[in-house]
């Protein structure tokens, strides 16, 4: 059985549990390291301290604080908050400058809880989900084009996201695997049609590191909802996005910086009178060509 079984095994919705998965999770999918030179190596990691220096200098940081901060860091490893801490406060970042070369639709962060390989449907796909499954019923459609307009059909479209509860599958106790997690493969139009619940808004867990620096800073621990999508097409750039719905009282202060204009759904009463439909586009760019 490897860790991330046993953290799903017997595990509660705690920050310690959830960060355990995450942790899990990012050694498995992405912790190889990027070859990066010496010098590069050097002048990222000597800015960052000298960042930090300058603060202690600004602030007259005491040896209390600082044993503060030892501990606080001390206890993100142990709490396996790392992938969450990141992906809050820094990944926005990070997204924005690799991306500022695009022309296509906005991606922003991919956040902790992405699996790979999630059930595939083609052309229009139900999500997985629970027999009383939560939520208002949201049918989501839309078309996968290239920068020049032309439509991509086979295009991926991966879709996942919380539930009405503000849980994501494999990350809390309880939850059937791929529960509201799937992927679509776009038709001979590059259209798609995915059927889900809305999510609700996301509370970062609070009862760890993360949610203690949180609350010794004043500040809150909520997302809007979202919905996470990537969506990618041979010989184009995969975009990593999310989605979110207007009216959420967090869609300005997003604990994780990630809200876009660009990213604004606009849902309409469904059709069928049961639930809401929305419809998005999305625009690739063209893979670069290297050398
Ligand atoms: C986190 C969770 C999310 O669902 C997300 O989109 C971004 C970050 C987190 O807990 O770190
Ligand atoms: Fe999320």
């Amino acid at each position: 059985m490897t860790l991330l079984d046993q953290t799903l095994e017997d595990t509660r919705a705690t920050a310690a549990a959830t960060g355990a998965s995450a942790t899990e999770r990012f050694r498995a999918d992405k912790a190889s390291l990027a070859d990066t030179p010496p010098e590069r190596v050097s002048t990222l990691a000597r800015e960052v301290l000298e960042a930090v220096h300058a603060t202690i200098r600004r602030h007259d940081v005491t040896y209390d604080e600082f044993n503060a901060l030892k501990a606080w860091l001390i206890s993100v490893g142990e709490d396996g908050e790392w992938p969450l801490f990141l992906d809050v406060w820094v990944e926005h970042v990070v997204e924005e400058v690799n991306s500022a070369q695009r022309a296509g639709s906005k991606g922003t962060i991919e956040g902790p809880f992405y699996v790979p390989g999630a059930p595939r449907g083609t052309g229009s796909t139900t999500l997985s989900m629970r027999a009383d499954e939560p939520g208002t019923p949201l049918l989501f459609t839309g078309t996968v084009t290239s920068v020049d307009g032309t439509p991509l059909p086979g295009a991926l479209v991966e879709i996942w996201h919380a539930d009405a509860d503000g849980f994501y599958s494999q990350f809390a106790p309880d939850i059937p695997e791929w529960n509201l997690r799937g992927a679509v493969v776009a038709d001979e139009d590059g259209s798609f049609s995915i059927r889900t619940v809305q999510p609700a808004p996301y509370q970062i867990p609070t009862d760890g590191s993360c949610g203690k620096l949180i609350h010794a800073a004043g500040w809150h621990s909520w997302r809007p909802a979202h919905l996470h999508l990537k969506v990618g097409a041979e010989g184009h750039q995969l975009v990593t996005t999310q989605l979110y719905f207007p009216g959420d009282p967090h869609n300005d202060d997003d604990v994780a910086s990630a809200v876009k204009p660009e990213l604004m759904l606009d849902p309409r009463p469904a059709e069928d009178g049961d639930g809401a439909e929305v419809v998005y586009d999305f625009v690739l760019d063209r893979a670069t060509t290297e050398g």
